[in-house]
């Protein structure tokens, strides 16, 4: 494995599945059965989820509601999907711990750094939700954080596209896909990599980023492995 210790980033959305909103059971035990693949390959696993199935903060304040109340929202949002993420890796054997950025301390562990390297470090897959515990963040700032602060390889970020490309492939089937690029590439071109604050993060601390497919089967081994599938951006 290229790869020791890794943050995945999941997106909300993608629990959906087949489904308008919520989770989907089979895409979420989809999701476990390759967390447990590259675990039982001997990477030490931190994972990050959005909430954006349950709820948007932002799409909330275009209906009127309050930023900070919309986001504290959504970062509960992201705790429901970290919980029901625990449990699916918990049904196929796996051990985790859950971590949330705003205590609640009846639900999940503070989030702890030491604790987290030290359940990391036991092989224990960490979850860390609520985003970062603040509003005007996203969950990729959050991924971006934690695994600056886990020290982890590498972060990598699980989408429904292959990895990134210079315009939108679901729009344009001319689009062409980047193997690499530099943050400063990605940059200069305008690429929809990651808000900036989760950008600017990863840059200055030189933390490695994967944007890779998610949703076909195998490919999370293969990006652990090094296999040099979706894009890789690097400074
Ligand atoms: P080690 O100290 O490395 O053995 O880690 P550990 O996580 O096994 O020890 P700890 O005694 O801290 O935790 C035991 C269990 O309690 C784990 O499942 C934790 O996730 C859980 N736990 C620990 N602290 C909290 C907390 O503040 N709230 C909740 N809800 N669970 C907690």
């Amino acid at each position: 494995m290229k790869y020791k210790r890794i943050l995945l980033k999941l997106s909300g959305e993608a629990l959906m599945g087949e489904k308008q909103f919520g989770i989907d059971n089979n895409r979420l035990m989809q999701y476990a059965k390759e967390i447990k693949a590259i675990q039982e390959a001997g990477t030490q696993i931190a994972i990050v989820i959005g909430g954006g199935n349950i709820f948007r903060g932002v799409q909330a304040e275009r209906g009127g509601m309050d930023r900070t109340q919309g986001d504290y929202m959504g970062m509960l949002a992201t705790m429901i999907n970290s919980m029901a993420l625990q449990s699916a890796l918990e049904s196929i054997g796996l051990e985790t711990r859950l971590q949330s950025a705003i205590t609640m301390k009846e639900v999940a562990e503070p989030f702890i750094k030491r604790k987290a390297v030290r359940h990391l470090a036991k092989n224990r897959i960490v979850i860390f939700g609520a985003g970062t515990g603040n509003p005007f963040f996203t969950t990729d700032s959050a991924a971006a954080l934690r695994a600056i602060e886990v020290e982890a390889d590498v972060i990598l970020k699980g989408t429904r596209v292959d990895g990134i490309y210079n315009m939108d492939p679901e729009k344009n089937p001319e689009a062409i896909k980047f193997d690499n690029l530099t943050f400063d590439e990605a940059y200069k071109k305008g690429l929809n990599v990651m808000d900036m604050t989760a950008f600017t993060l990863c840059k200055e601390n030189k933390m490695e980023l994967i944007v890779f497919d998610m949703n076909q089967p195998g490919n999370l081994v293969k990006v652990v492995k090094g296999e040099g599938i979706g894009t890789l951006v690097a400074v």
